[in-house]
């Protein structure tokens, strides 16, 4: 199936009308599962006034109605299940922030599938058989550990389950095991990257030479940042627990030009968050999300919060997605502007004498929110240095984003440090 000239596995290798005829045949019986096997989905359709036989034409799937993530909250926990309990092999729960979490589950066939599509990731992230790859995802409920791993072995890879934390070990693991591969978190790199430098081992040095990394935004700013650190490849891996977990989409490593949806299996869509209207390829919106061959939980039109565009493939077939600004949730409005974690890194990356560490404060001031950007300051910079760093990221973010915000510069190692996924965002404002 696989020769060394052609890295696509048989999927990659349709042509673009084979993958919309079989885009559309999967679609529709994705939809008559769900609509057969899940209560929730029959109620939502039939109040809608539509049945999954009105999905003639890929387009008619616009007019199904969206699932969101309090749809599965309210049907916890097993309740958007389309197959008996004693069937489903896995659970997974995402990484809810508050109130009840969400589970999500997979059959034998869904676990076969899902790594599939993190073996053919790995693949086009330039992984082959017989690599080494450090997981330095977390292991257990949360997704991106254990379908890291199963799609490494799928892959015919050596896998080293090093899971998340005991950063020291970490860096002992990669000196001694040699990975070629390492996948984790943007944010714990940079945590690692420093604990390589504590250690005195030269981060430039190791045997790793490339990085998949996802589970949370980041920027080419960042990317330059690592990929020069490390002298490595950096490629974004996108997916949530909902749709499967890792492996919804991934950037190839030959172009690094946005992330190839694995489409054959998890069909996209951009909408505008607020009316809900599809929008034309190449417009930013809403990322939602279509399973195609999901057995335990499929999810119609299920809305990410992820902001987003679709562009035409390049590297393979399938459409791309531009890396993501931000979740729709982590959108800061200050003053009537807009603003994501991602415009800030952008900034905070580029601004000399700051490290690549970087919080957000957000409270209240009388009736008007106020932000404050807290950038660590390099060791090697003078107080001087930090002046001028916190005035240039306060004009930088006024000139690029439109408002104002107050920058404090903060002492080395002062901010914590992520060993997952990192949370921007310290909301301060009083509640209520
Ligand atoms: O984070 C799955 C995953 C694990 C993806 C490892 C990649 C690597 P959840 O915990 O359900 O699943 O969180 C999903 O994380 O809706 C995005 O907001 C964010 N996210 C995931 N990948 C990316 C990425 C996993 N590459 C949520 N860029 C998603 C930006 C990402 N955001």
């Amino acid at each position: 199936m696989l020769d060394a000239t052609d890295p696509r596995d048989e999927g990659e290798r349709l042509g673009l009308d084979e993958l919309r005829a079989l885009q559309r045949e999967r679609l529709r019986a994705s939809l008559r599962h769900a609509y057969t096997h899940v209560p929730f989905y029959r109620a939502a359709f039939d109040k809608a006034g539509v049945h999954p036989d009105d999905c003639r034409e890929l387009a008619d799937l616009a007019r199904f109605p969206f699932t969101t993530k309090s749809d599965l909250r309210e049907n916890y926990p097993y309740g958007m299940f389309a197959v008996p309990r004693e069937r489903v092999r896995r659970i997974h729960a995402s990484s809810g922030t508050t109130g009840r979490p969400t589970v999500v589950g997979y059959t034998e066939n869904d676990l076969s599938l899902w790594a599939d599509m993190v073996a053919r990731s790995i693949r086009a992230a330039g992984g082959r058989p017989g690599d080494t790859v450090h997981v330095a995802y977390g292991y257990g409920l949360f997704t991106g550990g254990l379908g890291a791993h199963y799609g490494a072995e799928r892959l015919g890879c050596t896998v080293v389950p090093a899971s998340g934390g005991m950063t020291s070990r970490q860096v002992q693991l990669i000196q001694d095991l040699k990975p070629g591969i390492i996948m984790v978190t943007p944010s714990y790199m940079l945590t690692l990257l420093d604990e390589f430098e504590r250690q005195g081992v030269d981060p430039r040095g190791t045997s790793l030479r490339v990085g998949i990394f996802g589970a949370e935004p980041w920027t080419e700013a960042m990317r330059r940042e690592i990929e020069e650190r490390f002298a490595i490849d950096a490629v974004d891996i996108y997916g949530l627990s909902e749709v499967i977990g890792p492996g919804v989409a991934q950037e190839c490593v030959e172009t690094k030009d946005g992330l190839h949806i694995w489409e054959d299996h998890f069909y996209p869509e951009i909408v505008d968050p607020l009316t809900g209207e599809v929008l034309p390829e190449g417009e930013e919106g809403e990322l939602v999300f279509t399973s195609l061959t999901k057995e335990a939980m499929p999810v119609i039109r299920y809305r990410t919060r992820d902001l987003t565009r679709l562009l035409p493939g390049t590297a393979r077939v399938f459409r791309r997605m531009r890396k993501v600004t931000g979740r729709s949730d982590d959108m800061v409005i200050l003053r009537g502007v807009n603003l994501f974690p991602t415009q800030i890194e952008e900034i905070v990356l580029r601004t000399p004498g700051v490290a690549p560490h970087f919080q957000l404060r957000l409270t209240r001031e009388g009736r008007l929110d106020a932000l404050t950007v807290r950038a660590e300051a390099r060791p090697d910079a003078t107080p001087e240095d930090r002046d001028t760093a916190a005035r240039a990221i306060a004009a930088a973010v006024k000139d690029g984003v439109g408002v104002s915000v107050a920058v404090e510069v903060v002492d080395p190692e002062s901010l914590e440090r992520s060993v997952g996924k990192i949370r921007r965002i310290v909301d301060l404002r009083p509640r209520g």
